[in-house]
């Protein structure tokens, strides 16, 4: 398909939701009425695609809709887009709504089935990372992280002061599978004492001589994040193998959970999604198909699906070591 000949495109969210997709599919819409194309929105992710469940949106369709969390399309994780007979459905009902493009809003997974769908049909697709984890390369942000590391902050000092008030030491585990990004930066913003997560070593041995330090110094209650995926464990785990460190060790575990997926995105997130959906558009209208549109040093860039998929996007050392310097 010529950029010239595009007349009318899709835009759905995928994989799990994270604060500012709305904003996101906002941007796209209003930026494609500007251009004077076409808009459908799909359900439910590939998920809608494959069962045909799309709707024209308008620009007032997309009104009211900037600050609210979670995706005004719903969304999906499909297991039979998976499959090429999933896959051939999807294309069909493009072909029966007559779209020339397709803007998917997600993360890795995402992704890595808008890859093979777009080359498989020949479909021009533009991927907006849209995912709480911030684990995409390609972009400096994600949609959605600022508002869950901020959503995460906010639990962490709730939970300072009963750690406080008791002399606890507490356990709070943040999202992250893959990546610490959540973890560090929540880490860092709230103050904690340590900081675990999936991409740096680290030994129950070692953070049971860091807490026994910390008591000789007198600090009297103590906060470690852990990024769910860990490789020592989750926080309940490694809160176990603690215990077995100490004769006394007054513990308490609280898992964060899915409360830092949902909420109003923060400003940071709903200009960002703002920015990355006209782009997305834009890039499609210019000519560019197979990307994920980003923003790195605060410019628009677009990074190859396989690329912004394979490549792993590393935390920052600096970071890591000034969690390091401010805990001792
Ligand atoms: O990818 C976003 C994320 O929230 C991860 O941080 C987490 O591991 C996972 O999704 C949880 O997925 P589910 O929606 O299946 O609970």
């Amino acid at each position: 398909m010529e950029s010239s000949k595009i007349r009318h495109i899709a835009v759905f969210t995928s994989g799990g939701d994270a604060p500012g997709m709305n904003a996101a599919i906002r941007a796209v819409v209003r930026t494609a009425s500007y251009h004077d194309l076409h808009v459908h929105g799909v359900k439910w992710g590939y998920e809608g695609l494959i069962d045909g469940r799309l709707e024209r949106l308008e620009r007032r369709d997309v009104g009211n809709i900037i600050h609210r969390g979670g995706t005004i399309l719903h969304t999906a994780r499909s297991e039979r887009f998976r499959t090429p007979e999933g896959r051939k459905a999807a294309y069909e009902t493009l072909k029966a709504f007559d779209i020339d493009a397709l803007v998917a809003i997600g993360g890795n997974g995402t992704f890595t089935g808008a890859k093979v769908f777009s080359e498989e049909f020949n479909v021009p697709m533009i991927g907006i990372p849209g995912t709480i984890d911030n684990d995409l390369y390609g972009t400096d942000f994600t949609i959605g992280y600022d508002t869950a590391i901020n959503t995460a902050i906010d639990a962490i000092d709730k939970i300072r002061d009963t750690a406080d008030s008791h002399n606890r030491v507490f356990f709070i585990e943040v999202m992250g599978r893959d990546s610490g990004f959540i973890a560090l930066n929540a880490g860092i913003g709230s103050g904690a004492e340590t900081i675990m997560v999936p991409e740096v070593a680290a030994s129950v041995e070692d953070l049971a001589n860091r807490l026994k330090m910390g008591f000789k110094r007198n600090k009297l209650f103590s906060l470690i994040i852990v990024a769910e995926g860990c490789k020592s464990g989750n926080a309940q785990v490694i809160s176990e193998a603690l215990k077995g460190h100490f004769e006394n060790l007054d513990v308490r575990v609280t898992i964060i959970g899915h409360l830092q997926r949902g909420g109003s995105p923060t400003c940071m997130d709903r200009v960002l999604a703002s920015r990355l959906g006209r782009a997305a558009v834009e890039g499609i209208l210019s000519g560019r198909k197979g990307e994920m549109v980003g923003l790195v040093n605060n410019q628009i860039a677009f990074t190859p699906f396989d690329q912004a998929i394979a490549h792993d996007k590393a935390l920052n050392q600096d970071l890591i070591e000034l969690a390091e310097i401010l805990s001792m």
